[in-house]
């Protein structure tokens, strides 16, 4: 069964568009942050904190590696496609998007976000350095490249689907 990933960075729309997507393909729709929140019984923040980055990082694989064998939508988390073996993973296992949003549109969208602990310690300059450090990476990852800016939900899933 085949899956379709959604990567890109923070803000870029991944689980917007994904349960959007969802509902036009009539494919259940995951986020896989939520999913590692829910198995953890932590937030993203207090895994962070009381685990450390890499630890995070490690469920982020497991998570790709172990879940369930099912045609279904996935909006991964920001930092997936960073990893050489997470994005084999998604190629070898399903169709991947990368959602290309410009960095002013995304840093509106999580400037003031509590529950992303990167935007938390990060200053402006230092994500947009992390946001152009990235691209390639999501564009590694992805089979199919989506440009969001200037377009509505609906053009952008009526594109995917
Ligand atoms: C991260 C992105 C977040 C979440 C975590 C780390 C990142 O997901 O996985 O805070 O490194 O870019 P979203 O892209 O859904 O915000």
């Amino acid at each position: 069964m085949r899956k379709i990933y959604l990567v890109g960075f923070m803000g870029c729309g991944k689980s917007a568009i994904g349960r959007r997507l969802s509902y036009t393909l009539r494919l259940p729709f995951y986020d896989m942050d939520k999913e590692i929140v829910r198995q953890q019984g932590m937030s993203i923040p207090e895994i962070f904190e009381k685990y450390g980055e890499e630890h995070f990082r490690n469920l982020e694989t497991e998570f790709l590696k172990n879940f369930r064998d099912e045609a279904c939508i996935i909006a991964t988390g920001g930092g997936v496609a960073m990893r050489p073996e997470n994005r084999q993973i998604m190629r070898k296992t399903g169709l991947v998007f990368f959602l290309d949003a410009p960095f002013e549109d995304i840093y509106n969208r999580i400037k003031n976000d509590k529950n992303r602990p990167i935007v938390q310690r990060s200053t402006k300059k230092e994500l947009e350095r992390l946001f152009y450090y990235r691209r390639k990476f999501y564009r590694r990852a992805a089979h199919i490249r989506v440009f969001t800016h200037n377009r509505s939900m609906r053009q952008i899933v009526n594109y995917m689907a």
